[in-house]
C-alpha cells in the first residue's frame, strides 16, 4: 500500500510526510528556489493534476495560489494509498518556439549599433560610462508570452548569440490567459506574479556561462499586460474597454512621449549589472503589445516596399497588414481552442499530444504524436489537420456537422485513453476561426487589398510554425493565397527583440514607426458579427474586398 507519486516523468511509490520537494529532489527533478524549502520565496511551483486530495492542505504561504497550484516545499504527502501527478513550471521538454526562420533581417549578420559600447575599459550606456571592464559586454533579449518565456543572452560587440534558455512561464498560477492574469494582478496588490517571474528568470541568468554583472542592457517584448505586469504598471486598464495599457493613457495626457518603457535591473529584481538598462519595446494598443511590434522590426516592414502582412495566430491573434507608407494592425479574440483549451482531448503542444492526423482509406487515422509518447491529447494543429481531413473526406459538412450521424470520431485509442473529436470541439475551433476571418476580412478591406494581391503572409508563433498550410486553408482558418507566398517563421518576436537590443537605430525606427501603425478595432465594426457568422464555416477564406468596403 502506498502512493503512488507521478512527477514529471518520473513514478515512485511516496513516502508519506515528505514533500514533494523532497521528493522531486531524490528524483533529481530540478525545482526553483531561492529560499531552500523554507515558504518564502515562492518558487518551488508545481502544478497538481491528480490527487491533490493525498496532500496536506494548503498553507498560509500559499494563499496566493488557486486551483491546482501548490509551493512543492509546503505540500507533503498525507496519505497511505492513492496516485498523485504533479509537474514542475518549468519542464524542459515543452515545445517552446525558440527560433525563427525565413526572415529578411538576420540580426547576426546585421550592421550592429547598440546602445552599449567600449571606449577601451570603459563600457559605456547612451554614450555615459556606467563601468570599467576588459572583459566581454552581454545584453538580453526576452520574449515574455503568456505561455512561454524565450531568454537569449548576446555578445553586444559580434551580435553573436551566447546561450539561450526556454521555459514555461510561471504566472500560470495565475490564469492561463491575459484577462486572468489581469484580474489577479489587480487582485493581489503584492506584485507577486512579477516576482515569481523574476525569480525564474534570476535562476535562467545565472545558468547562462557568463557573469550576470556583465549583461548591460535588457530588451524585453510580449503582449501588452505580460510586459506591463513585468514592469509593474497596474494593468486593470487594459481589461476594461478600450482596453488601453497605462502607457498609452499617460502619452493621450502627455505624460509620456512613447509607450516604450525602462527601469533599472534593482525594481525588476534582476541580477544584471546595477547600472545596467531594462527596455521595453514600445505597444500599439492594449491588445497589439509589444511583442507585435517585435515583429515589425523581425521582417523589416519599416523598409518594405511589398505589401506583407503578419499574423501570430494564438489566444489573442495579432495581425498586422502594410508596409513603409501604411501600417494597420488589429486583435481577433479567438480564445484557447488553438492551444488546445475548452476541447474535450486538447492540450498544449507537450509531448503526447497528436500534432499531425491524416486519414486513411478505410476511414481510420494515422496520428503523430510529439515526443515518443503514447498520445494523451490532442494540439491545435492536429485538430486542424483532423477537421481539414474529415471535411475533405465529407464527413463533416461545412457547418460543422457530421455528416453520418456519428456522434464523436475517434482519431485513436491505447488502452483506456481515447482521442476523440465531436461537434462540441469543432464549434470551439470554429468561433476561434470566426474571430480570426473577421479581423482579416476588416482589416484587408480597410486597406483596400485583395488577399491574393499580397505579397507575403508570415504566420508568425509557435502555432503558426507547426501548422499544415494547406490544411488550415481548407477549413478557412488563413487566406486562400499561393502557398509561395505564405512564410511561416517561428517566434519573430525574439529576433525583433534582438535587432533592438543590437541596433539602437532600429530601435529609434520602431519608436516612430508604432506611432504610424493604425489600430482598427474589430469589436465596433458594423460588419463584425457577419464576417464572424461567415468565418465560423468551413470554407476557404476568400477576399471580399470592393471598393464598396473601402469606405467602412
Ligand atoms: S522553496 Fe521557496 S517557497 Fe518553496
Amino acid at each position: 500500500m502506498s502512493v503512488k507519486l507521478r512527477f514529471n516523468n518520473y513514478e515512485i511509490d511516496a513516502t508519506p510526510g515528505l514533500s514533494l520537494f523532497e521528493h522531486a529532489e531524490s528524483l533529481g527533478i530540478y525545482v526553483p528556489t531561492s529560499c531552500r524549502k523554507q515558504g518564502k520565496c515562492r518558487e518551488c511551483l508545481v502544478e497538481v493534476t491528480e490527487g491533490m486530495e493525498f496532500l496536506s492542505g494548503r498553507t498560509s504561504q500559499e494563499e496566493h495560489l488557486h486551483d491546482n497550484f501548490r509551493l512543492s516545499c509546503r505540500s507533503n504527502v498525507a496519505a497511505d494509498i492513492g496516485t498523485v501527478r504533479c509537474h514542475t513550471m518549468r519542464r524542459g521538454e515543452m515545445r517552446i518556439e525558440r527560433h525563427a526562420f525565413h526572415l529578411p533581417v538576420d540580426h547576426q549578420s546585421m550592421k550592429i549599433d547598440p546602445c552599449v559600447t567600449r571606449n577601451g575599459d570603459c563600457i559605456l550606456l547612451d554614450g555615459e560610462e556606467i563601468d570599467r571592464s576588459s572583459g566581454p559586454i552581454h545584453g538580453l533579449a526576452l520574449d515574455l508570452g503568456t505561455t512561454t518565456i524565450v531568454l537569449r543572452l548576446l555578445n553586444l560587440e559580434t551580435g553573436k548569440v551566447v546561450a539561450d534558455s526556454s521555459f514555461e512561464n510561471p504566472q500560470r498560477f495565475g490564469g492561463s490567459d491575459v484577462m486572468s492574469r489581469i484580474h489577479y494582478d489587480t487582485e493581489h496588490t503584492d506584485r507577486v506574479l512579477q516576482r515569481t517571474l523574476a525569480g525564474y528568470l534570476t535562476h535562467a541568468i545565472e545558468a547562462f556561462p557568463v557573469d550576470p554583472k556583465s549583461i548591460y542592457e535588457m530588451v524585453v517584448v510580449g503582449n501588452s499586460t505580460m510586459r506591463d505586469i513585468f514592469f509593474r504598471l497596474n494593468v486593470y486598464s487594459i481589461g476594461q474597454n478600450p482596453y488601453q495599457s497605462i502607457t498609452e493613457l499617460e502619452m493621450k495626457e502627455g505624460k509620456r512621449t512613447s509607450t516604450g518603457l525602462t527601469a533599472s535591473p534593482q525594481r525588476l529584481a534582476l541580477p544584471l549589472h546595477p547600472k545596467a538598462r531594462v527596455y521595453g519595446l514600445p505597444i500599439i494598443s492594449g491588445h497589439v503589445g509589444a511583442d507585435a511590434a517585435a515583429c515589425m522590426l523581425a521582417v523589416d516592414i519599416a523598409n518594405e516596399e511589398r505589401t506583407v502582412a503578419i499574423m501570430d495566430i494564438g489566444t489573442n491573434t495579432e495581425l498586422i497588414l502594410g508596409n513603409k507608407h501604411k501600417i494597420l494592425a488589429a486583435s481577433c479574440p479567438a480564445g484557447p481552442a488553438f492551444e488546445g483549451g475548452k476541447i474535450s482531448c486538447g492540450m498544449p503542444g507537450l509531448p503526447g499530444a497528436i500534432e499531425k492526423v491524416t486519414m486513411n482509406a478505410d476511414g481510420s487515422f494515422s496520428c503523430q504524436v510529439i515526443g515518443d509518447v503514447p498520445p494523451e491529447g490532442i494540439c491545435g494543429s492536429g485538430l486542424v489537420d483532423a477537421l481539414s481531413e474529415l471535411l475533405g473526406s465529407q464527413r463533416m459538412n461545412s457547418l460543422g456537422r457530421f455528416e453520418n450521424g456519428e456522434q464523436q470520431i475517434e482519431l485513436t485509442s491505447d488502452g483506456d485513453r481515447r482521442i476523440h473529436i465531436d461537434e462540441r470541439d469543432i464549434n470551439e475551433l470554429a468561433q476561434a476561426k470566426g474571430a480570426n476571418v473577421a479581423g482579416l476580412h476588416i482589416v484587408f478591406n480597410r486597406y483596400g487589398i485583395r488577399f491574393e494581391n499580397l505579397d507575403v503572409f508570415y504566420l508568425a508563433g509557435g502555432f503558426g510554425r507547426h501548422l499544415s498550410v494547406s490544411a488550415a486553408k481548407r477549413i478557412g482558418l488563413i487566406p486562400n493565397i499561393d502557398d509561395t507566398k505564405i512564410l511561416q517563421v517561428g517566434n519573430a518576436a525574439i529576433e525583433g527583440a534582438c535587432v533592438a537590443l543590437l541596433s539602437r537605430t532600429k530601435r529609434i525606427e520602431l519608436e516612430n514607426l508604432v506611432k504610424r501603425v493604425v489600430h482598427c478595432r474589430l469589436e465596433s465594426h458594423p460588419d463584425f458579427f457577419n464576417y464572424f457568422v461567415e468565418g465560423c464555416q468551413f470554407n476557404p477564406v476568400e477576399s471580399l474586398y470592393t471598393t464598396e468596403n473601402l469606405r467602412r
